[in-house]
């Protein structure tokens, strides 16, 4: 793929930025603060891109990753990683600037947005098969899956529209198209929900509680009274009408048959040393509810084994429930620094401390494994951000740092950016505490792990 004037000016442009933020990093060491808004203006923005296709909670900056990818060299056709690609924000800039993009993230949902970001279409095959679903949609029997509390999510008359709208995409959509047209009816689902639209994790709208939505409160109950009449089939037509638009995009960029996308950071089904170039933003300990957030659109998808949300759980880092075997785990993370904190946080909350200790020892494995998959000088991107444990500050990206020089990493520049669009956040009590700024490190894989 040749580069026009414009991007090779644009990257001239960011290698020279990175170039300084490093000699300001070497000469004394300490973290650089930077905007990345401003060092790299986004030209895509995430509404009218692929980037809009689907909510996702905790999406990161698309700022960051244009940043570096186009100030880092790469060869064409060389592998991208994200082990925790969530809604497929990095392995779609990595596409489109001619990199090979293999991801992974534990949520079924997220999968299918990467995959929907990264699967070419072909804009009037998409069109005659939308127009196939809605000639369908009136006259197909609906498939109901077991949807956890659908009656308390969805009236009787929504679910019908919605089974019969998944009836007609299962017989009119080709296996190309599935992954954009299966994101848009997610998307739809959660349109015709009960749930409160600003929030991330579903909550029914409750008419009773008016007065606590603040100054948006009358438009939350007058959707009420909307979703009695909506048009089900004109909500997922426009929905997916603008998808394809916005999936067009990619067919300039790198463009894969079957995008490469594992389902455990912990276990990539990569060979040693494959990979030069990694950008990621892990999951937070216990500051996001990927899976729950993800709940209604899971189930009518039918990506839910056996109808519950447990086993998707349980291979999420940063959960909240452990099982009781883990809650008898020897206590320790093999980082003194990270014991001598969950010492002070156990006094306060022990559950809270299993928790985090939790995090930092399957963070360690997922580590561990980029680790072996990265080449020797290869370049990892990581992003994260510090929270609150129990009302004390949990310093993570200083943890996941340590982590990573563990295995091989060696810290090459420390930035901090403050984080006032990465939205959805939720706070989960009191004592959680929200992100407000975060570290971007890069670091550079010197020698094989500990
Ligand atoms: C901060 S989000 C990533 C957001 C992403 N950069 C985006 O722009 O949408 C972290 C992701 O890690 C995923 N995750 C949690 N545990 C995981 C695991 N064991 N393996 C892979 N992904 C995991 C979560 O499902 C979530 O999607």
């Amino acid at each position: 793929m040749s580069m026009s004037v414009t991007q090779q000016k644009r990257n001239d442009a960011a290698e020279s930025s990175l170039r300084d933020l490093f000699a300001r990093f070497e000469s004394d060491g300490s973290a650089v603060e930077v905007n990345f808004r401003q060092l790299l203006s986004s030209d895509g923005g995430t509404s009218k891109s692929a980037h809009g296709i689907h909510p996702y909670p905790a999406k990161l900056l698309v700022n960051i990753p244009q940043f570096f990818l186009a100030a880092i060299p790469t060869v064409a056709g060389s592998a991208l990683l994200d082990p925790f690609c969530g809604s497929g924000t990095v392995l779609y800039e990595g596409a489109l600037a001619g990199l090979r993009p293999i991801g992974s993230d534990s949520n079924p949902l997220a999968r299918l947005i990467t995959q929907a970001k990264l699967t070419p279409i072909d804009r009037e095959v998409a069109r005659r098969q939308l127009d196939e679903v809605m000639a369908a949609y009136p006259l197909v029997s609906p498939t109901i899956p077991d949807v956890v509390n659908r009656d308390y999510w969805f009236s009787e008359r929504i679910s019908d529209c919605l089974g019969r709208l998944k009836t007609a995409i299962e017989c009119s959509v080709s296996a190309q198209h599935r992954p954009v047209f299966d994101v848009s009816f997610s998307a739809t689902v959660r349109r015709v929900s009960y749930a409160d639209p600003r929030l991330s994790v579903p909550v029914k709208i409750n008419p009773d509680r008016s007065a606590r939505y603040g100054a948006k409160g009358d438009e939350v109950i007058r959707r009420l009274g909307r979703l009695a009449k909506i048009d089900v089939g004109a909500v997922f037509w426009s929905i997916t009408n603008q998808n394809i638009q916005r999936c067009l995009e990619l067919g300039q960029g790198f463009v894969l048959d079957q995008p490469e996308i594992f389902s455990d950071a912990r276990s990539l089904g990569l060979a040693d040393a494959s990979v030069g170039l990694a950008i990621t933003s892990p999951p937070y300990v216990g500051a996001q509810k990927y899976v729950r957030a993800s709940s209604l659109s899971l189930g009518w998808l039918g990506l839910t084994p056996d109808c519950k949300l447990r086993p998707i759980e349980q291979q999420s880092i940063g959960r909240e429930h452990l099982t009781a075997k883990e809650e008898l785990a020897p206590s320790g993370t093999g980082l003194a620094e990270a014991d001598c904190l969950l010492d002070e946080i156990v006094e306060r909350n022990p559950l809270r401390a299993r928790i985090a200790q939790r995090y930092l020892l399957e963070m360690r494995d997922a580590l561990s494994e980029l680790s072996r998959t990265m080449r020797h000088d290869g370049r990892l991107i990581l992003v994260v951000g510090p929270n609150l444990v129990a009302g004390l500050e949990f310093p993570t990206p200083l943890f996941l740092q340590k982590i990573a020089e563990s295995f091989g990493f060696s810290t090459q520049l420390h930035l901090i950016d403050s984080i006032d669009s990465r939205g959805l956040m939720t706070k989960r009590n009191r004592t959680a505490g929200l992100i407000q700024q975060e570290s971007v490190f890069l670091l550079k894989r010197v020698r094989a792990g500990a």
